[in-house]
């Protein structure tokens, strides 16, 4: 490797591109707060739409303004005409990450502030994302079924009425804050792939509808966000827990990944996993299916033995979404509709302070040439 190759991170591991003062990832205590606030007592002790607000405001709201944003979340949920015209018309074999991706590219086109990418404006925007982006998922994955869309309720809280436009109905309570909490754990986690991705759109000084687009596209990856399905189709193949280990022995005879484990950052543990695991073992109690998070309990315990890695996020939800009755295509989908809130924080915090992100690289190909004329190539 020449002198100059040599300070190349590849995958920019461990480089430090900006400040931030939205959330903070401490591998060192595997740990992660937001705004100051550790994740797993948010998860505990607030809804979604308290930390939503947080995120974008720096501080949790008091009753009046906690009153006011979920008033002004739940005035803006319904879609156009045009775009549920425009969902009947995707293909039925649509990945439903494909399907929100140009949904929320066409709800740009449709913004009555399309051209103002000033903070308010992005502010608003932020908004109508965060209450139209459900809607079109529902809408999107109720069409791939032949069902006709549900019309949100805004006497709803966010997670409630994800159930009602998805599912049609929405369950008990304890089923709804395992949602929350999972909504919750989602929402942001420093510069990760989708959300550099959405700031670096930002710094052209694109709109969030550009930036969210291009985001959505970097979370249905599998090393990304497409991990939490993977996980549960994982374990729909598994079976049973008995076969739990002879599968994951097959898989290490491979080499093969095991969805849902290991992190770029977090090298000994998720802090996310606790809590998302207990809100996954109540609705294996609340459902009366113990089987997925026994076979859990088994991948878990043999990956740390034998390759000292542990599980992420992704690993607890899939079951817990399962369990909560979505069907596997709406996993990463619902981390959309969570993590709008985290790219958001990020594109009006880039934006405020905004410099191109522009890297370099280092040219390996060929050494300068003359261009031969045709006739002697
Ligand atoms: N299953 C099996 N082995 C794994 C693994 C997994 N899920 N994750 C990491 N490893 C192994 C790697 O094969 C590598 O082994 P090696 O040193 O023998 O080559 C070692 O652990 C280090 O992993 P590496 O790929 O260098 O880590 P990374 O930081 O580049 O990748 C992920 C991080 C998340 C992309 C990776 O762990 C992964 O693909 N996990 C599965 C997908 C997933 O759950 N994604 C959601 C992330 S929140």
């Amino acid at each position: 490797m020449s002198e100059s190759q040599t300070d190349i991170r590849k995958g920019l591991v461990g480089v430090v591109a900006d400040v931030s003062a939205v959330s903070k990832v401490m591998p060192e205590t595997n740990s992660l707060t937001y705004r100051g606030y550790a994740v797993q007592d948010l998860a505990e002790a607030c809804s979604f739409e308290e930390v939503a607000y947080l995120l974008w405001n720096g501080e949790l709201p008091d009753a009046t303004q906690l009153a006011a944003f979920r008033a002004e979340e739940a005035g803006q949920r319904t879609i156009s005409p045009a775009l549920h015209g425009v969902i009947r018309a995707f293909p039925k074999s649509a990945h439903p990450m494909d399907a929100i991706r140009t949904a929320v590219s066409f709800l740009g086109m449709e913004d009555p502030e399309a051209g103002d990418v000033s903070e308010p404006a992005t502010r608003r925007k932020a908004m109508r994302l965060l209450a139209k982006i459900p809607t079109a998922i529902a809408a999107a994955h109720r069409a791939t079924k032949g069902l006709e869309p549900v019309e949100p309720d805004p006497r709803l809280s966010f997670a409630q009425n994800f159930f009602q436009i998805v599912l049609g109905q929405v369950p008990a309570p304890e089923v709804v804050k395992a949602f929350d909490v999972s909504l919750i754990l989602y929402a942001e986690h420093g510069f990760n792939a989708s959300t550099f991705t959405a700031r670096t759109v930002t710094s052209t000084g694109a709109d969030l509808h550009g930036a969210v687009t291009a985001a959505i596209a970097a979370l249905k990856g599998p090393l990304h966000g497409g991990a939490n399905e993977a996980v549960m189709h994982m374990l729909s193949e598994i079976g049973e827990p008995a076969k739990a280990l002879s599968w994951l022995e097959g898989r290490f005879d491979h080499k093969a990944l095991v969805m849902g484990f290991g992190h770029r950052v977090y090298k000994n543990g998720d802090s996310r996993v606790p809590t998302m695991t207990k809100y996954a073992e109540t609705m294996a109690e609340v459902v009366g299916d113990r089987r997925w998070m026994e076979m859990s309990r088994i991948l878990a315990a043999a990956m740390l033995e034998r390759k000292n890695i542990h599980p992420n996020l992704d690993f607890p939800a899939g079951p817990a979404y399962h369990l909560m009755g979505f069907d596997i295509p709406l996993f990463t989908p619902i981390f959309v509709a969570s993590r709008i809130t985290g790219w958001a924080a990020h594109v009006i915090e880039q934006a405020a302070e905004n410099r191109l992100i522009r890297p370099l690289s280092h040219y390996n190909g060929v050494a300068q040439r003359a261009v031969p004329p045709l006739d002697a190539r």
